[in-house]
C-alpha cells in the first residue's frame, strides 16, 4: 500500500471559495479527493504532450454508413493501427448512423495522429479522443 502524505497549501480565500464550490458542483467528499483528481489530470496531461510516453486513450466517432466508401477508409485506418487498437465497439444508432468507439494504447504521438486521421476523414459526423492513461504511475 503506498504512503499518505499531508501538507498544507496557502491560498488566498476568494479562490478557496471558488474551489468549494467546484468541490460541491462535482461531488466530491472533500478537499483532498478533488485536488488528488486534478493533479492526476495534470500529469495525464503532461504525459499527453511527452511524445514517446505510453498511453491510453479513447476515440469515439459518428458517421453515417451509407457515405460511399467511408466504412471501409475506416477499417482500413484501423487495420494499419491494429497494433494500437485494442477493441472496438460498434453501435447502430439509426437507420444511417453508427457509433464507434475504439480503445487505444500506444505512444501518444502515435494515437493522437491516428485519431486525427479518423476524425477528418470525410463523413465523420463527429469524433472526439479522450486522452487517459494506463493508470500505472497515477
Ligand atoms: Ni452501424
Amino acid at each position: 500500500m503506498k504512503k499518505t502524505a499531508r501538507f498544507s497549501i496557502s491560498i488566498d480565500t476568494d479562490l478557496l471559495k471558488r474551489f468549494d464550490s467546484f468541490i460541491k458542483k462535482h461531488k466530491y467528499n472533500n478537499r483532498s479527493e478533488a485536488f488528488r483528481d486534478i493533479i492526476r489530470d495534470k500529469l495525464i496531461q503532461e504525459e499527453w504532450e511527452t511524445d514517446e510516453v505510453e498511453t491510453v486513450g479513447t476515440l469515439t466517432i459518428i458517421y453515417n454508413h451509407h457515405q460511399h466508401h467511408l466504412q471501409d477508409s475506416l477499417t482500413s485506418h484501423q487495420h494499419q493501427h491494429h497494433d494500437a487498437v485494442i477493441s472496438t465497439m460498434h453501435v447502430h444508432l439509426d437507420h444511417d448512423n453508427c457509433l464507434e468507439v475504439m480503445v487505444i494504447k500506444g505512444n501518444a504521438k502515435k494515437i493522437r495522429s491516428f485519431a486525427n486521421e479518423l476524425i477528418s476523414t470525410k463523413g465523420v459526423k463527429h469524433g472526439k479522443l479522450v486522452m487517459t492513461s494506463s493508470g500505472e504511475n497515477l
